[in-house]
C-alpha cells in the first residue's frame, strides 16, 4: 500500500518536505558529528533525499539512500547524482558498504512493529562503536491503522517510545537523545518520537 500511495503523491511531497521540521536538523547533526569526515551515512526510507541527505552532502558526507517508491527515489538521483541510491525495502535490503551513521526518519512506522527489532539489528549491528542512528517512532501505544495524506491511504505501525527505547539499550546503544516531536492528542495525532542513538 505505501509504495503504491508514495508513488502517487510524489511531487506533492517533494513539495511538502522542503525543509527541516522542529528540531530536525540538531538530530542529524548529532549524528553526523559522530561519524568521521566524509564518512558515508546510510538513509534508509530517503525519500527525496531533502532535506536529509542534501544537507548530509553539503556537509561533506557521502549518501547510500534506499526506498522503495520509484518515484521518490528518482527525484533523490536527480537532486544528488553523485550518491547511491537503492530501490528496496528497508526490511530486505543487503548493504554491503560500511556506513558511519544511520537515518531511519519517519520511515520504520511504515514497517510492521514484528519487523522494527530485526531491522534495528541490522543497523546497528553494522555501525561502527560510537556511530549514531536517528529514527522516529509512534508517540503512543496504539494498534497498526491507516491514515490519508494527499487524498491516498498509508499505513502505520509502531512500538510505543518505552518500547522502541529497550529495544535499542537491548541492542547495545545508549539513548543520545529521545524526545516528543509531536505528543500524541489521544485522536487522530498518535504522537511522533525522536530518538538519537549510539552503538556503545
Ligand atoms: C514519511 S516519508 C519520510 C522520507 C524521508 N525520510 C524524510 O524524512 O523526508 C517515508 C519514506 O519511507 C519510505 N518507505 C516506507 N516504507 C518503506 C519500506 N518498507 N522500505 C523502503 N522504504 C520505505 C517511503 O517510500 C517514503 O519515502
Amino acid at each position: 500500500m505505501n509504495r503504491e500511495s508514495y508513488n502517487k503523491i510524489a511531487l506533492e511531497w517533494d513539495n511538502a518536505r522542503k525543509g527541516f521540521f522542529g528540531r530536525e536538523r540538531a538530530y542529524l547533526d548529532a549524528v553526523l558529528e559522530a561519524a568521521p569526515e566524509g564518512a558515508t551515512i546510510l538513509d534508509l526510507g530517503c525519500g527525496t533525499g531533502r532535506p536529509m541527505a542534501e544537507y548530509a552532502v553539503s556537509r561533506g558526507y557521502r549518501i547510500i539512500g534506499v526506498d522503495q517508491s520509484e518515484s521518490l527515489l528518482a527525484l533523490a538521483q536527480a537532486r544528488l547524482p553523485q550518491e547511491r541510491w537503492i530501490l528496496a525495502s528497508i526490511e530486505t535490503v543487503d548493504i554491503r558498504d560500511a556506513y558511519a551513521g544511520a537515518i531511519l526518519w519517519d520511515s520504520l512506522f511504515h514497517i510492521r512493529r514484528s519487523e522494527h527489532e530485526a531491522v534495528l539489528a541490522e543497523v546497528v549491528g553494522n555501525l561502527p562503536r560510537g556511530g549514531r542512528l536517528m529514527a522516529t517512532v509512534g508517540g503512543s501505544e496504539h494498534p497498526p491503522f491507516t491514515d490519508l495524506m494527499f487524498g491516498q491511504r498509508f499505513f502505520y505501525d509502531s512500538h510505543a517510545p518505552a518500547q522502541a527505547e529497550r529495544i535499542l539499550r537491548s541492542l547495545g546503544c545508549r539513548l543520545v537523545l529521545a524526545e516528543f516531536m509531536n505528543v500524541p492528542d489521544g485522536a487522530a495525532d498518535k504522537g511522533r518520537y525522536a530518538i538519537v542513538a549510539e552503538r556503545t
